[in-house]
């Protein structure tokens, strides 16, 4: 597949009440309808807020002994596939999800929950929820706008934060996105909501607890593993973790494993920028119990 280029950035769309580009929506038919099974793990996350750790980390804690070769021979995002993905670089995520050889699948999504197909519902399937500071994700998703050609061109960081506070990048609002997950916890418990924040702060103690809500009894000598493999360093290191194989992104303009730190936004906001937004994000948040740490 490597050997097709994206030529053009795709234009942010308006689809079912959010922005979009066609990526996300070209297979929608088969997104909508896709069949979970009872025993499929949906990773679900606004983009940039940790998915791409999370998801390594269940799938060591799954199959880090079972099929390790898997580990060394398949990119992260061919054994967690992108279930609204429809990029012309790899087969389609629906596609990769339903030849998946392993249980139980491990799938990723950003959808906001009003568009998580249905079926992953009424299976009453494991979700396991990222969430990251406003803030530490917006810089992210500008950083990641900019190498990444199946996204929309960001144009300059002010011109970025403005779009992100009204919702128009690629797959809506962050705001709703993370309260939308939170509020459906109260209806739907099988929800682990987690935080990028929590994450840096101490990996082992996060696994831990992603252990009790999915039930495993992984040694704590496997978890303490877990955790070296999944450090930010050793993840950027890793050609099968690093993105570096989807020619769709351009790592001399910034890699995907950029920072990986808490607290980076304060390299990015301007003192105006940073009080517009915290009014305006008092203004979105004022409803929710969800709290955020923008440091740790
Ligand atoms: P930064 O751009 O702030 O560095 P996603 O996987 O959802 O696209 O999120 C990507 C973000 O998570 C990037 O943030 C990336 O560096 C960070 N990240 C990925 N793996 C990480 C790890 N092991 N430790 C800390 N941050 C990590």
């Amino acid at each position: 597949y490597s050997s097709m280029k994206i030529s053009s950035r795709p234009e942010l769309t308006e689809f079912e009440g959010i922005s979009m580009v066609h990526y996300f929506t070209d297979n929608w038919k088969n997104v909508q309808n896709f069949k979970a099974r009872p025993d499929d793990i949906l990773i679900a996350t606004y983009p940039k807020a940790g998915t791409t750790w999370v998801s390594y980390i269940l799938d060591l804690l799954y199959f880090g002994n079972t099929a390790p070769e898997r580990q060394t021979s398949l990119p992260i995002y061919m054994r967690v596939p992108f279930l609204e993905s429809a990029f012309p670089v790899i087969p389609a995520g629906v596609e990769l999800a339903d030849n998946l050889p392993t249980t139980p699948r491990l799938i990723k999504t950003h959808l906001p929950v009003q568009l998580v197909p249905k079926s992953f519902w009424e299976q009453n399937c494991r979700v396991v929820y990222v969430a990251r500071n406003a803030k530490d994700n917006a810089v992210s998703y500008f950083h990641f706008d900019q190498m990444n050609m199946v996204e929309p061109e960001p144009g300059d960081w002010s011109t970025f934060l403005h779009n992100y506070m009204d919702g128009k990048n690629v797959f809506g609002p962050w705001y709703d996105h993370v309260c939308g997950f939170w509020e459906k916890k109260k209806m739907y418990s099988n929800i682990h909501y987690m935080f990028f924040e929590d994450m840096v702060e101490d990996t082992g103690r996060e696994i831990e607890r992603l252990c009790s809500f999915l039930g495993l009894s992984t040694s704590a000598e496997e978890k303490e593993r877990i955790t070296q493999s999944t450090h930010f360093d050793t993840m950027k290191q890793n050609n099968m973790t690093n993105y570096s194989g989807l020619p769709v992104m351009d790592f001399k303009i910034s890699p995907f494993m950029r920072k990986g730190k808490v607290g980076d936004w304060k390299n990015h906001f301007t003192v105006a920028q940073n009080e517009k937004f915290d009014e305006h994000y008092k203004q979105r948040m004022k409803n929710t119990t969800l709290q955020f740490r923008t440091e740790v």
